[in-house]
């Protein structure tokens, strides 16, 4: 696969000697997983950090985890940072650049992990050009095994875009797109984990109907998934093909291919990527998140 990466970054000289303060604002589900793979690849020492949260408890929570300086003020966090990331819910995202846009450094970069929030409207909340990166990652982040896409706003340069490909490939793969297709990833890779939970937890209720025990049908499900996208991701091949490997004529894979076909798994697949595609353009104004 070309257009990806995967790679184990260690803190670089380069990273290290631009970010001078990190202020990681909403350090949610998401944050924290950045976080603990920021500090656990040594990209970044953990006195650099200031971590923000909505609640005293959580912020205590992190302190205590992380060793960071975490608290609930923004204004505080983002003073002197050189870098801002910011993972909070994107309907959370104006109110905070219009709180922070006072102190927050003109060269600072800020890559935002937030669905729906367009790097042309970081720029509008702070009445200025902004050096943003938008970044659309996913949970599997948390072990390393994570997807993100990066997007540059038209004042970012490839600077800014290395810097937070630094950040994201210590928690994964790494892509870099033209922010046109930023929602249709939030569909795809950023909910897809949900949609493969799904099916893990399909397969293995038919295992469990067969009779095998729910753990263990659990595990032949994950893993066969598991396996199988490593195989697309390894070979480069089109899933088609890999897919006709299994399918031995008159065999068994055929039958249960044709069921799947009747179900309308494919139609099913691409309807809920558009579905999901479609809602992430409204979340900005919306109630939820990804
Ligand atoms: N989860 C995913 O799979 C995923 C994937 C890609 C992108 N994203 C994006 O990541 C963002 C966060 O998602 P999440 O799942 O991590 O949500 P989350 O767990 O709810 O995290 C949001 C965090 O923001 C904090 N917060 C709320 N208001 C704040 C404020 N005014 N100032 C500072 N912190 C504040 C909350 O603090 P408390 O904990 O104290 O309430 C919470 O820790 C969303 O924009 C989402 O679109 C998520």
């Amino acid at each position: 696969m070309k257009s990806t990466e995967t790679k184990t970054v260690r803190g670089t000289r380069d990273f290290e000697s631009r970010v001078k303060k990190l202020a990681l604002i909403g350090c949610g589900k998401l944050g924290e997983g950045l976080l603990s793979g920021m500090l656990g690849s040594q990209l970044i020492p953990v006195e650099r950090v200031e971590a923000t949260v909505a609640h005293q408890p959580r912020a205590d929570f992190l302190a205590e985890k992380y060793g960071v300086r975490a608290h609930t003020n923004n204004i505080q966090a983002v003073k002197g940072a050189d870098l801002v990331l910011i993972v909070l819910k994107p309907q959370q995202v104006k109110g905070f650049l219009h709180e922070a846009k006072k102190v927050l450094r003109k060269d600072a970069v800020i890559i935002s992990a937030a669905a729906s929030v367009t790097t042309a409207l970081i720029a509008r909340e702070l009445g200025r050009p902004a050096r943003a990166v938008r970044a659309m990652p996913n949970t599997p982040c948390l072990i390393r095994q994570g997807m993100t896409a990066l997007a540059a706003s038209p004042d970012a340069d490839a600077d800014d875009v290395a810097l937070a490909k630094e950040i994201f490939s210590s928690m994964g793969r790494t892509v870099v797109v033209d922010e046109k297709h930023m929602d249709a990833i939030t569909g795809l890779s950023a909910s897809g984990p949900a949609y493969v939970y799904m099916m893990i937890e399909s397969l293995a209720e038919g295992g469990v109907k067969l009779g095998l025990p729910r753990e263990l049908s659990t595990e032949l499900s994950a893993q066969t998934l598991l396996g199988a996208s490593s195989l697309v991701l390894h070979t480069g091949e089109h899933p088609a093909k890999l897919k006709d490997m299994v399918t031995t004529p008159a065999g068994c894979t055929i039958d249960g291919l044709l069921e799947l076909e009747e179900g309308g798994l494919r139609v099913t697949l691409i309807k809920a990527v558009v579905r999901a595609a479609q809602r992430a353009k409204q979340l900005v104004e919306g109630q939820n998140s990804v």
